[in-house]
């Protein structure tokens, strides 16, 4: 089998003991982290050295929509129910095989590129297999799965029914679950409001029938949405889950921006991890999350960029920084720190996807996701290097990403993606949104 030796200048490794290493290399061999070692007991010249480049583990993201690629800058300015009202369903609703091709190629190329190696995507409505394909063709590490709507008041023509959603929603498990090694099922009821009680625990039960796959949806993310679920259930919306018994598997709830202290029990009692959305949560005016509150009861938060339509970018570097700098006027400038943040960009999120045992950080064992990033322009290095994660936190972007490795194989080198023609991806996602627009009701 393959193997190759890399040599970076420093491994930040994200273990238990949040190592940093210098002068030492990784073996990789099969897909896998087989050695990490000194360089200089290194025999032979076959090693590749990159020298002036810090190695990473891959950024986990645990709340995509690559369906809304294409409608980055169509949808500014309006907040949760208006947004998805006016602009999201409806275009979401417009979507055909080709125009969801294009949104998913555009995202899974500036995912790589700003060096993400696991997704967790929320799907769309319709042809969720393109989504698959487009995730397998990338070589990325993805959860993944058809985003369920069984009710819509705000766009009664954007849903299923009941019996339908459940029947392609298993069908689809049945095949891309487990697809190859890096590929999941995540089911997706999208939120409260467009799901029945019936699709929301039935989905519950299909999810045991497939091992290691997530349960993943929307809560507690704006206030008007949490008004409308206490009309219909007289609680919060966790309340309602831990009500209906839905948070009992590996359960990942995106955005929990308004929640009340009972429902951070909940999340605690059952597990259940939290993915924090900074940039959505700021530009639909949703709230400020709990995040420090959430970790003091020892509820795991990751990150996630939501989808383009709401951020309207797709890298974790932007997440990372708001993710800090959004607590600081609550909580003191200490609150969330660089390195409790770069934790919650890597092993905190193979932690909410139940992977930790194989990706999430650098360690002999576990899968090579890995990225180097080029951190030169920002501060000097100390000895130990301990404020590369306030490089990596604060200053860097997704320009410093070199190269991208998932399971053994490089997707990125010198900045750029195999498998993408970028001009090619751009021009047919700008005539698919065209087309698309034209198709909108
Ligand atoms: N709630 C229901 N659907 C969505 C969505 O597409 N994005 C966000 N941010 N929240 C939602
Ligand atoms: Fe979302």
């Amino acid at each position: 089998m393959n193997s190759r030796i890399i040599i970076p200048s420093r491994i930040i490794t994200a273990d238990r003991e949040n190592r940093i290493l210098t002068s030492h290399a990784v073996e990789i061999s099969g897909g896998i982290i087989k050695r990490i070692f000194p360089a200089s007991d290194i025999i032979g010249n076959s090693a590749e050295y990159y020298n002036d480049l810090v190695m990473i583990p891959g950024f986990i993201q645990t709340h995509i929509h690559l369906c809304q690629t294409l409608f980055r800058g169509i949808a500014d300015d309006l907040e949760l129910l208006d947004w998805l009202q006016y602009r999201i369903f409806p275009y979401e609703n417009a979507h055909n095989k080709n125009s969801l091709k294009a949104a998913a190629r555009l995202g899974l190329y500036e995912l790589l590129k700003s060096g993400t190696t696991t997704i967790l995507d929320m799907g769309t409505l319709r042809h969720q297999e393109i989504i698959f394909e487009e995730l397998i063709h990338s070589g990325i590490r993805a959860f993944a799965g058809k985003c369920m709507m069984d009710k819509n008041d705000l766009f009664p023509s954007f849903k299923s029914s009941t019996a339908g959603e459940l029947k392609q929603t298993g069908e689809l498990a049945a095949e891309f679950h487990n697809k190859n090694e890096k590929i999941r099922y995540g089911f997706a009821p999208r939120f409260v409001l467009s799901s029945s009680e019936t699709l929301l625990k039935e989905t519950a039960e299909l999810m045991k029938d497939f091992r290691g796959s997530v349960y993943h949806t929307h809560s507690s993310e704006n206030l008007n949405e949490g008004r409308r679920v206490e009309e219909m259930f007289g609680c919060g919306n966790i309340e309602y889950f831990e009500r209906i018994r839905i948070l009992e598997g590996k359960t990942v709830l995106a955005h929990c921006v308004h929640v009340n202290k009972n429902e951070i029990d909940i999340l605690s009692k059952r597990k259940v991890s939290v993915a924090h959305c900074p940039s959505s949560n700021l530009k639909l005016g949703s709230g400020v999350a709990p995040i420090p509150e959430f970790i003091k009861h020892g509820i795991t938060v990751s990150l996630g960029s939501d989808g383009a339509a709401c951020n309207n970018n797709l890298g974790q570097f932007q997440e990372m920084r708001l993710a800090s700098l959004m607590q600081k006027p609550y909580h003191g400038a200490s609150a969330m720190d660089a390195l409790t943040i770069f934790r919650m960009s890597n092993i905190e999120g193979a932690k909410a996807l139940g992977i930790d045992n194989e990706t999430g950080s650098i360690e002999e064992g576990k899968k090579a996701d890995l990225v180097l990033v080029d951190l030169n322009r920002y501060s000097s290095p100390l000895p130990e290097g301990e404020n590369l994660y306030s490089d990596l936190v604060f200053s860097a972007d997704a320009g410093a990403v070199k190269n991208v490795m998932v399971g053994g194989e490089w997707l990125v080198r010198n900045g750029e993606v195999s498998g993408y023609d970028e001009k090619e991806i751009i021009v047919s996602g700008r005539s698919e949104l065209q087309s698309l627009l034209r198709r909108v009701e």
